[in-house]
């Protein structure tokens, strides 16, 4: 089973990949990198993920960082250290012997770049991705596999910080970087790393010959993608479900179901095009009940209301088989509840997002206004257990996104989640 963020990111993937991973044997991440911040209350206590998977923390759940990730090994380490520390056991994590290496000059570059792009600034999570997948592309990248070989790795990392250097100082005009510092620094990571560098595909492959259950974990979200997304105000790997396969190295066809995660209203961090975004007290409210500040770079989340013009997009685009709808708590206290369900640009009316950002931004949302229930349903364990208005409201949207709805999310704790079918991973 794919877990996919259908919106802008940070719809609650990583609670519910918490929540579903006590039935599963393998949690695999496939694409994305320490941009991701998976936020997971387990035992009562938050933990924040952005490279391990956030299955880890159930102890009989293999964890699988797969090819499509970019690693940033120093991140990495920092965040096994401190699962570390809590007892978790690590034999547990694998990471692809493919997966490319965030290095130095990528997090430098991110930054540099995205300085210099000034009112077109993306706002990325500087954390070199770009950057990284751009070496993928342009087959200059290091793998974690270079970096076990100490003389292969010091041979590919001299040519390419050249080129970069140069980069570096007659572009952006900083001082290079040391080569030396680099190579002994990263030599370090690798040896730390080594027991974990494996195949995993062929891992990942087996286990599903065998029956085993495996969990793909989406990283971002479906409008971030670097091909249907708000481009170029996106990530750059690919998002949606069909990365599943190359990024794990598991056939399409043995995912056998993608769960589509949305937010019960919509948020964005980054810069980009968003047609419901919020700059009212309605926006004020998502934002502080919501708690809508990014895990990775603490930057406050924009808010809006539910867009099912995008949504109805990307349901179709992962050929989502179920959707769960997160955070519906926030929404708890609004008097009246707006979804909207087509935009209007010029003269026209369309149900499905233009092509370009510039056209995307001129999109006047057209909503359709629903009753509050105002009451808490932080306590509701099952669909009896929601007010009606809150109900009629979800199946609302289970109707515009053409999507059996199998999970409500009321709450970041575990429990505060209502299945409506058994979801069978
Ligand atoms: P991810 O990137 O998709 O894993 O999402 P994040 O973890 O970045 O952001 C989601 C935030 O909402 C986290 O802080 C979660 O603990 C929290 N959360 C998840 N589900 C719910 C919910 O149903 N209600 C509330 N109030 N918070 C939730
Ligand atoms: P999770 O997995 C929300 C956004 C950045 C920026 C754009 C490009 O927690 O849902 P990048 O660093 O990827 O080059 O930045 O993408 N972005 C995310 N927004 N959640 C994420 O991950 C994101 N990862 C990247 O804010 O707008
Ligand atoms: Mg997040």
């Amino acid at each position: 089973m794919a877990i996919i963020g259908a919106q802008w990111g940070d719809e609650g993937k990583g609670k519910v990949i918490d929540e579903l991973a006590s039935h599963v044997d393998f949690v695999a991440r496939y694409q994305g990198g320490g941009n991701a911040g998976h936020r997971v209350v387990h035992g009562g206590e938050e933990f924040a993920f952005h490279l391990v998977p956030s299955g880890i923390l159930h102890p009989g759940v293999q964890c699988v960082i797969g090819n499509g990730v970019v690693v940033d090994p120093k991140g990495l380490l920092a965040e096994m250290e401190s699962l570390r520390a809590i007892d978790v056991d690590l034999s547990r994590l694998s990471i692809s012997d493919r997966a490319h290496v965030v290095m130095p000059y990528h997090f430098l570059l991110d930054r540099l770049e995205d300085e210099s792009r000034g009112m077109e600034k993306i706002g990325t999570a500087q954390r070199g991705i770009g950057p990284a997948y751009v070496d993928k592309y342009s087959r200059v990248g290091i793998r974690m596999a270079d970096l076990l070989d100490v003389d292969q790795f010091r041979a590919k990392l001299a040519s390419v910080l050249e080129q970069k250097n140069r980069m570096i100082t007659q572009i952006y005009g900083q001082p290079p970087l040391s080569l030396e510092e680099i190579h002994t620094e990263y030599v370090g990571y690798a040896q730390r790393l080594r027991p974990h560098i494996n195949d995993t595909q062929e891992m990942l492959q087996q286990a599903a010959a065998q029956g085993k259950s495996i969990l793909l974990e989406g990283a971002q979200g479906s409008l971030l993608d670097v091909d249907f997304g708000t481009y170029p105000f996106v990530t750059s790997s690919s998002t949606v479900a069909g990365s599943a396969a190359t990024g794990s190295g598991l056939p399409p066809r043995s995912i056998d179901h993608v769960l589509g995660v949305y937010k019960a209203y919509i948020t964005r961090v980054g810069n980009g095009p968003m047609p419901t975004e919020l700059f009212d007290e309605d926006g004020e409210q998502l934002t502080r009940v919501g708690h809508e500040f990014g895990t990775t770079t603490g930057r406050r989340r924009r808010c809006g209301w539910f867009d099912a013009v995008v949504g109805r997009f990307v349901s179709r685009l992962n050929g989502l088989d179920s959707l769960a709808i997160m955070k519906l708590d926030v929404l708890d206290s609004f008097e009246t509840i707006k979804i909207c369900t087509a935009y209007r640009l010029s003269d026209r009316t369309l149900t499905a997002p233009p092509a370009t950002p510039d056209e995307l931004a001129a999109c006047e949302p057209i909503y359709e206004e629903w009753p509050g229930w105002m009451t808490s349903t932080a306590n509701a364990t099952t669909w009896q257990d929601l007010p009606d208005l809150a109900r009629r409201y979800l199946r609302r949207l289970e109707e515009l996104l053409e999507i059996p709805l199998v999970l409500v999310s009321v709450g970041a704790g575990r429990g505060q989640t209502i299945y409506l079918r058994d979801l069978a991973v």
